[in-house]
């Protein structure tokens, strides 16, 4: 068994960019095909080893709550009907894990949102981070988290997932400066979240997959707010480089930007092909 047991989900964030369904209904509960986001979030936890989800809600964030949890009234409805296999994996994961949840009062970023985590994940064990609306898949093998988590047994410290991509889009991501180490691999020297096109130091951008160790929440304790004044995990992260190691993973695998309409659109496509061709 791994040491990651416990996997974090910040889930507070407002959902603009998907006004108005976003008005009264979490961003993570969009459905791609029948399935909301956060569940595909949680069933690659569970593929890599965790069973225990933490999940950093927020106000009008109560579907994702009731979501992981038996809906008596419903599946007695159905019950014996064909509808009922279409509850079977959601009520194997209710089975399978303890879901714990913490409110963040106020959106001060991701790197706060992360650190209201450590009731949750404690302050001595690895955890898992997943951004629900970045979902990842890898039809070839290993989800993603799962590709970190073997990292993890390996070097035993702080892992970030990144990704190539073109050079006008880096100043919406984390981007990092590092050291090959091994084939995918590399050792973050420096990281700057959202930097200009042209002030960037590489093109290999962060998405929302982490293995952070417990050093990380005093560390997040003495950052300051960065950019758009909010406590952001790049800085905490960059500091913890500095002082230890941080290693930037390039996975295998696709990553869609369900935080964006495109990236939602693009993810909804890509699954219902693959439903199609079954
Ligand atoms: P985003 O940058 O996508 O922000 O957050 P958002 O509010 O969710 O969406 P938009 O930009 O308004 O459309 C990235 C992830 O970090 C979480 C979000 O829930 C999302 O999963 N987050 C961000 C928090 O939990 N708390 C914060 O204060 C900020």
């Amino acid at each position: 068994m791994s040491d990651i047991t416990r996997c974090l989900f910040p889930a507070a964030g407002y959902g603009t960019r998907f006004l108005p369904a976003t008005k009264a209904m979490p961003k993570e509960m969009l459905p791609v095909l029948t399935k909301p986001l956060i569940q595909y979030g949680v069933e690659e936890a569970i593929e890599a080893g965790c069973d225990v989800m933490s999940i950093i809600t927020g106000r009008g964030k109560r579907a994702i709550t009731d979501h992981f949890d038996i809906s008596y009234e419903l599946e007695h409805q159905i019950q014996g009907s064909s509808k009922e296999k279409m509850l079977s994996d959601i009520r194997n994961i209710i089975d399978k894990c303890t879901f714990t949840y913490t409110r963040q009062n106020e959106m001060k970023g991701l790197g706060d949102a992360i650190y209201k985590g450590k009731v949750l994940v404690g302050e001595h064990n690895p955890f898992a981070v997943i951004l629900a609306d970045d979902l990842c898949v890898n039809p070839k093998g290993d989800g993603v988290l799962t590709q970190m988590v073997k990292l993890y047994e390996k070097y035993k410290c702080c892992i970030v997932a990144c990704m190539e991509v073109p050079k006008e889009d880096v100043h919406k991501y984390g981007v990092i400066e590092g050291k090959i180490m091994e084939n995918n691999v590399h050792i973050v020297s420096n990281m700057i979240e959202k930097p200009d096109n042209d002030k960037a130091p590489s093109n290999l951008a962060v998405i929302g997959r982490y293995i952070l160790t417990p050093e990380i929440f005093e560390i997040i304790k003495k950052t300051k707010p960065g950019k758009n004044g909010e406590l952001q995990i790049t800085d905490a992260l960059c500091e913890q480089a500095k002082n230890g190691m941080v290693l930037a993973y390039k996975f295998e695998g696709k990553r869609f930007d369900c935080g964006s309409v495109d990236g939602f659109v693009e993810a909804t496509n890509y699954f219902y092909n693959l439903e199609k061709k079954k």
